[in-house]
Order: C-alpha cells, then sequence, then structure tokens
C-alpha cells in the first residue's frame, strides 16, 4: 500500500473508532451516534435524489450496487431499498465494523475493508457504482485512479454517480465595514491536557449591515493566549456556512488542541477570512474563555515495579485525524470519462462539499472501458 493511502486510512481510522457517525456528516446532531433515525433517513434521500438523476435519463438501475467509502452505511442499506446486491467499501476497518454491526439487510448488503488503490471486484462486474463526500478527501492522482476503477468494474451500460469538487473559486475579500461578527462561545473545555484535542462550538452572528456571501473562505478559529499574550496564533477552523445576512446566526464547531505547554490559558475565538484577514484586525470583537492546560498524568507504575524503575510514558490522549479537501478540475474529470469511451450524463454543480468549493455530481454512462488496453491515457 501507498505511504498516501497509509495516511488516509489512518485518518479515518481515527475518526471511525471515535465518533464515525459525526465523521461522516460532521453534523453536531450525531456526535456520539445520536440521532440515528435522521442519520439513515438522510441516507435515503441521498439515494433518492442520485437515482432520480437515472430516472431523468430513462436509465434502468440494474441489480448490483457498489458504495464506495460507505463509513457506517449510510447509503449502502437505502441503496438495499432498490438494489438485489449491494457492496459497502470502506478503507477504513472501524468504519466497516460499525457498518456490519447495524446492518437491517444482511442478505442484500455486504461490507468489505479495501485500503488498496484498486477496487476488490472483477471487471464489469456491477451495475451502478455511487459515492459521495469520499472522493472529495482523497488526493486528486489517487481519485483519478479510482474513477478508472470504478469504470473498469462496472458493465458497458451500466452508470457511476458521484460527486467531487473541482475547484476553490478565487476569494473577494469581504469589505472592513462588514467584517463584524459577534461570538458567543456555546461549549468549550475548561481543562485540557497538553496536546488533547477537543471541541469549542460557537454561535456567530453577522453584526454588518452587509451579506457574508458563499464561497469566500469564512471560518471561525481559534489562538490560545497566555497571561494576555499570543501563545497560539493558528490553531483550528471550521467554516462559517454563508451566505449569512445581517443579523443571521451560524454554529460553527473548531476542532482544537491545547498548546504543548501546561498553564492558564484563554481560548480565544475569531472569524478569518483565509488569505485576507482575521476580524479582530478590523475591530471585530472576538470571545474568550479560560482553558486550564495541565501536564499529561503519569501513568500508575506496573504493580510489579518494585525496584524503582521508570515508569514508561503515558499514552498520548486520542487525537481526531483531520479531514483533508481535494479537488479535480471538472474539465479533467469529464475529459478522463471521454477519453475511455464513457458518457457523461450530468456534471452538475453540487454543494455537498460546503460553500468554498465548486463541486460537481457527475454521471457517467461507462462505455466499453477494458483497464488493459492503452486508450490514449
Ligand atoms: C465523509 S464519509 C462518507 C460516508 C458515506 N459516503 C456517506 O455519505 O454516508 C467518507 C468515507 O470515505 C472513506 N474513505 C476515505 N478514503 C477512502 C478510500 N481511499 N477508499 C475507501 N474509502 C475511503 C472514509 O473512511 C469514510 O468512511
Amino acid at each position: 500500500m501507498s505511504k498516501e493511502l497509509d495516511r488516509v486510512r489512518d485518518a479515518w481510522e481515527t475518526l471511525g473508532t471515535s465518533d464515525p457517525y459525526w465523521a461522516v456528516l460532521t453534523e453536531h446532531e450525531f456526535h456520539d451516534g445520536q440521532a440515528k433515525t435522521r442519520f439513515f433517513d438522510s441516507g435515503r434521500a441521498e439515494i433518492r435524489t442520485l437515482l432520480d438523476v437515472l430516472d431523468k435519463h430513462r436509465r434502468p438501475y440494474g441489480d448490483t450496487a457498489v458504495d464506495f467509502g460507505c463509513g457506517v452505511g449510510r447509503l449502502s442499506f437505502a441503496l438495499a431499498e432498490h438494489f438485489k446486491n449491494v457492496t459497502g467499501v470502506d478503507v477504513a476497518r472501524s468504519m466497516i465494523e460499525e457498518a456490519r454491526a447495524s446492518n437491517p439487510f444482511p442478505d442484500r448488503v455486504r461490507f468489505v475493508h479495501n485500503d488498496a488503490a484498486t477496487l476488490p471486484f472483477d471487471d464489469d462486474s456491477v451495475d451502478l457504482v455511487i459515492s459521495v463526500i469520499t472522493l472529495q478527501h482523497i488526493r486528486p492522482a489517487l481519485s483519478l485512479r479510482y474513477l478508472l476503477e470504478m469504470a473498469r468494474i462496472v458493465r458497458p451500460g451500466g452508470h457511476l454517480l458521484f460527486q467531487i469538487p473541482s475547484h476553490i473559486p478565487a476569494v473577494r475579500p469581504i469589505p472592513p465595514w462588514h467584517s463584524k461578527a459577534e461570538l458567543h462561545v456555546l461549549e468549550a473545555p475548561s481543562s485540557l491536557q497538553v496536546g488533547e484535542n477537543s471541541y469549542v462550538r460557537v454561535g456567530v452572528r453577522n453584526a454588518s449591515d452587509g451579506e457574508w456571501p458563499p464561497g469566500q473562505l469564512l471560518n471561525a478559529g481559534n489562538h490560545w493566549r497566555r497571561n494576555g499574550l499570543m501563545a497560539v496564533q493558528d490553531d483550528g477552523r471550521d467554516s462559517v456556512r454563508c451566505p449569512l445576512g445581517p443579523g443571521d446566526h451560524a454554529e460553527a464547531l473548531i476542532r482544537i488542541k491545547a498548546p504543548a505547554e501546561p498553564g492558564s490559558y484563554e481560548l480565544e475565538v475569531d472569524v478569518v477570512q483565509e488569505s485576507v484577514a482575521w476580524w479582530a484586525d478590523r475591530g471585530s470583537q472576538t470571545v474568550r474563555v479560560p482553558v486550564e492546560v495541565h501536564a499529561a498524568a503519569p501513568a500508575p507504575a506496573p504493580a510489579d515495579d518494585v525496584d524503582g524503575a521508570q515508569a514508561p510514558a503515558p499514552a498520548a490522549p486520542a487525537t481526531i485525524g483531520a479531514m483533508e479537501m481535494h479537488g479535480v478540475r471538472k474539465d479533467l474529470v469529464c475529459a478522463l470519462f471521454e477519453q475511455i469511451g464513457c458518457t457523461v450524463l450530468e456534471a452538475t454543480p453540487d454543494e455537498r462539499a460546503g460553500s468554498d468549493w465548486a463541486s460537481f455530481f457527475y454521471a457517467i454512462e461507462v462505455g466499453e472501458y477494458r483497464a488493459d488496453i492503452n486508450h490514449g491515457i
């Protein structure tokens, strides 16, 4: 396995072990496996939206579907209502285990762990591959390999339905007179161990008289201060969902990491337009909460450690892997499929990657693509 796939797998393994339902949709209500009915209902709605595209083009579904990057099975289970055989594939064993444990359709749905750059299916063996909010976390070179793999495993006349971001449109600076936020800390830890990961939940209100437009890399972010001085300038970020009109509210959940030195800190939250400005520098009010950062607790000495030998270093606190975002230009995606004899039925703008990205949903009809033939790529 490549180093790149190692990294991707390890990041998702950590997320799948610590908070899998939240990691899939990154919405607060799904933390710790809460609101599962709504979680799986959202999968049904998503599959209905995807299959509507095949209906619109009057294409049959077939019997066999693959859900690439299936997570805990949100979409795989919904696919089982339309397909006789569904296989969910995921790079994280922890996600696959959770999906298997709650599989309501064991006779129709199976889950496969796969941490290779190839897909574990024969050529032309499935009717449909779907993939949403997955390729956006994979670097472009690897995403392109997976797209070719999807075309290989789908029979001629079958379909791929997937979403992948294209690029971040050029950022237009929000004018200083609209860079005014009112911030409230809704939830924050009062003490942490050095280097420990946690979250701070903040309410953000547009306190200006102008709209904050979408796609402008507007984030809530945090600093750490000690004795009033900046100790850590850049820590966590979460996007502020825009557009946000004057007086409108949004919530952000910032993943924070406690500083490396123990001490009494203030966790300070501000709004930042990336590559433009932190808004405190434009006169916007930040918000601060006190956080005690403790040295890591020493591990208890083993019972038979009677000779004064040094106790082993304490285990590092659990860390949550980062979710990277990547895009593949729409022109390149379309050209790739055309080059291998597939038909692009749709490449339509899509909002699944959030407001900062130009993202697209693709419906591809697979042609006579053979991985062992040089199609000029
Ligand atoms: C944000 S979740 C989305 C899950 C599912 N598609 C849904 O919408 O409910 C992304 C999933 O993709 C998986 N993933 C990331 N890279 C992958 C890869 N190279 N191969 C298979 N799965 C991958 C992650 O482990 C994670 O479960």
